[in-house]
């Protein structure tokens, strides 16, 4: 037993530090393994879930048609996004995602990604059974606190590997497009994202840039001067 990655040889807590949202570094030329897919996912299933049912289903797509279609989705889904998010900056809300050269950086890297998805070996996209769209929060944290931590397993396991990864939410704007596509069973399941897989070009990812622990850990009591401002996310199912 090794404290080490089997591939890339990075120790626990550089697996867990240099995860990255990968988009513009995905090989889109070399294919993946289904094996190589097959092994994430097992580890994937290694993580907590509600009661161990493990009441959740992935679709995994290497079929090229497919993937087309999927990507197209996904284009849709961000112009939805982007016209919500004009929405309610028009109606004076104050929107949730910031403003500066960070995020130019993150919109022309999901810009790529969106141009490139149909190009992508392969698209995973985990679902679990039931809707929750009315749902209570119990039964809303319990369903997605049973799928979330896998997903993330499987993130980590491809890093393992030399592969990577983005979580993307975008195309819940469109979910019920992507079942049909999919042939997934909307009225009883739902998409908990996509989830492009490819080797990465490279394997030398840094840690990402995250607030200081000062900002984001109250120890036992939440202080009066933290006040979270009401935002709007502008998400709309379509
Ligand atoms: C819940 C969630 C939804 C996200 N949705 C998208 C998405 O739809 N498209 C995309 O390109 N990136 C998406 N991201 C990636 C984030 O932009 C990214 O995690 C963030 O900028 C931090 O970068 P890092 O993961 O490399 O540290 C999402 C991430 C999370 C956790």
């Amino acid at each position: 037993m090794t404290n080490q990655s089997p591939v890339t040889g990075l120790t626990a807590e550089e697996v867990l530090t240099t995860t990255r949202t990968v988009r513009r570094r995905l090989d889109l030329g070399r294919p993946v393994e289904r094996e190589v897919v097959e092994d994430c996912l097992r580890i994937a299933f290694q993580a907590p879930n509600g009661s161990n049912v493990q009441s959740y289903r992935w679709i995994v797509v290497d079929d090229p048609a497919t993937r087309r279609a999927m990507a197209e989705v996904y284009r849709a889904a961000l112009g939805d996004q982007l016209a919500a998010s004009e929405r309610a900056r028009a109606a004076g809300a104050r929107s949730v995602y910031p403003t500066g050269a960070a995020q130019d950086r993150i919109s022309r890297s999901v810009t790529h990604l969106v141009d490139h998805m149909h190009e992508v070996p392969v698209l995973v996209v985990p679902t679990f059974t039931g809707r929750f769209d009315a749902a209570g929060m119990f039964d809303q944290a319990s369903a997605w606190g049973s799928v979330l931590p896998a997903v993330w397993n499987f993130m980590l396991a491809l890093r393992t590997r030399g592969l990577g990864s983005a979580w993307t939410t975008l195309h819940l704007h469109r979910e019920r497009e992507m079942a049909e596509v999919l042939g997934i069973p909307h009225e009883h399941t739902t998409q908990a994202g996509l989830f492009p897989v490819a080797y990465t070009l490279g394997t030398d990812f840094r840690p990402g840039p995250r607030a200081d622990l000062e900002r984001l850990v109250h120890w036992n009591r939440w202080p009066n001067e933290d006040r979270p401002e009401a935002v709007a996310f502008g998400h709309k199912e379509g």
